[in-house]
């Protein structure tokens, strides 16, 4: 594959007006998924984006180069399920090559791991991410409405396995449906020595079921933590949205993301790009923008750079989950990529 001729000097050129540094790109891989977790997809029949509309390996490469070059320098594969996209090793692989990139990772549902996994270490993917909301197969089985629990645990094994460490566990609390099983798994992040990181419930899910009294703050989470073993947290790295606290003996870590309850949007370095080529600035965006005129024209890498740059500068200041007139995106989770 022939990369971008861009000039390699590499500089902070993703900037917003309110002084925030892109760093971060999050690349949607597919909007497709194998499972339909009653917080983001419905169960009932989907209309996926057209074919013809997702990004090949090749477009997806030429716009992380140029973001890169324009100073990204961590890229996570997402989805829907990145792991439903064939061959995506192959795409790792390609990236890897990109001078500059300082990580590739992934956020996945585990269910291919166990086939997959050594494929993606390979290929050169540096970080996973694994989402597994409880430990008890009857209960995941209602969350992600697939009997899949012993897969994604032996693909857990398998990520380990192969030298995946840490590997990261992914859990959205809902009050009502997991959060009885705080203890458990802060019990699972020792006893496996992993980090568990337990994410709020965001107002991204398809069945429009999200109300605020579901979202689990991160005092009640801490109160169950401490019934388990005493911690200390850990001196927070800038724009990392977990909190993070290791425990006293050394054995496992817990992350709380409380997007909700206590917004990190102003340290955000995040940007996004859909399965679709469309340019996202936040989670919660209501405008995106689209590159497939850019990239199906012939518009110059630099043409492409001048866009990402001026839709960088116009990021919102931060969503407003929190305010009366909050807007929902009409995009759902799987759609924009977690
Ligand atoms: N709220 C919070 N997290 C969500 N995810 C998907 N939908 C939601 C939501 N409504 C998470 C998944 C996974 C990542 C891709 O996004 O659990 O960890
Ligand atoms: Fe699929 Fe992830 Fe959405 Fe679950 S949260 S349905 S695994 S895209």
């Amino acid at each position: 594959m022939n990369g971008p001729k861009l000039s390699q000097s590499r500089g902070n050129k993703l900037v917003d007006s309110y002084g925030r540094i892109a760093r971060k790109l999050r690349v949607s891989v597919t909007d497709r998924c194998n499972f339909r977790c009653l917080y983001c997809l419905p169960d009932s029949e989907i209309t996926w984006l057209p074919r013809e509309s997702i990004l090949t390996f090749e477009e997806i490469y030429r716009i992380v180069h140029i973001a890169v070059n324009l100073g990204v320098q961590k890229i996570r594969l997402t989805g829907g399920e990145p792991l439903v996209r064939k061959n995506v090793e192959v795409l790792v692989h390609f990236l890897r090559q990109i001078p500059g990139l300082a990580s590739i990772s992934m956020t996945t549902n585990g269910y291919f791991l166990l086939e997959k996994v050594q494929a993606l270490k390979d290929a050169g993917l540096d970080g996973l991410n694994i989402s597994l909301d409880t430990l008890s197969r009857e209960k995941f089985a209602e969350i992600v409405r697939r009997d899949a629990f012993d897969k994604v645990i032996a693909g857990i094994q398998e990520a380990r396995r192969v030298g995946f460490t840490p590997v990261k566990i992914n859990v959205v609390l809902i009050r009502g449906i997991n959060d009885d099983e705080i203890e458990a798994f802060t019990r699972f992040a020792r006893d496996e020595n992993i980090t568990v990181r337990f994410i709020e419930f965001m107002p991204l899910d398809s069945a429009g079921m999200w109300r605020r009294e579901m979202v689990i703050s991160a005092e009640e989470i801490l109160q169950h933590v401490h019934r388990v073993a005493p911690f200390t947290p850990v001196d927070p790295d800038g724009s990392d949205p977990a909190k993070r606290y290791v425990f006293d003996d050394g054995r496992g870590e817990i992350g709380i993301i409380s997007s909700v309850s206590q917004p990190f949007c102003h340290l955000c370095d995040r940007i996004r790009l859909t399965a679709d080529g469309f340019f996202r600035t936040c989670l919660f965006a209501t405008k995106e923008f689209d590159l497939k005129p850019l990239l199906r024209g012939n518009a110059s890498d630099q043409e492409i750079a001048d866009f990402l740059a001026s839709a960088v500068s116009m990021k919102e200041e931060g969503h407003l989950i929190n305010l009366p007139g909050f807007v929902r995106p009409t995009r759902t989770m799987h759609a924009i990529g977690g």
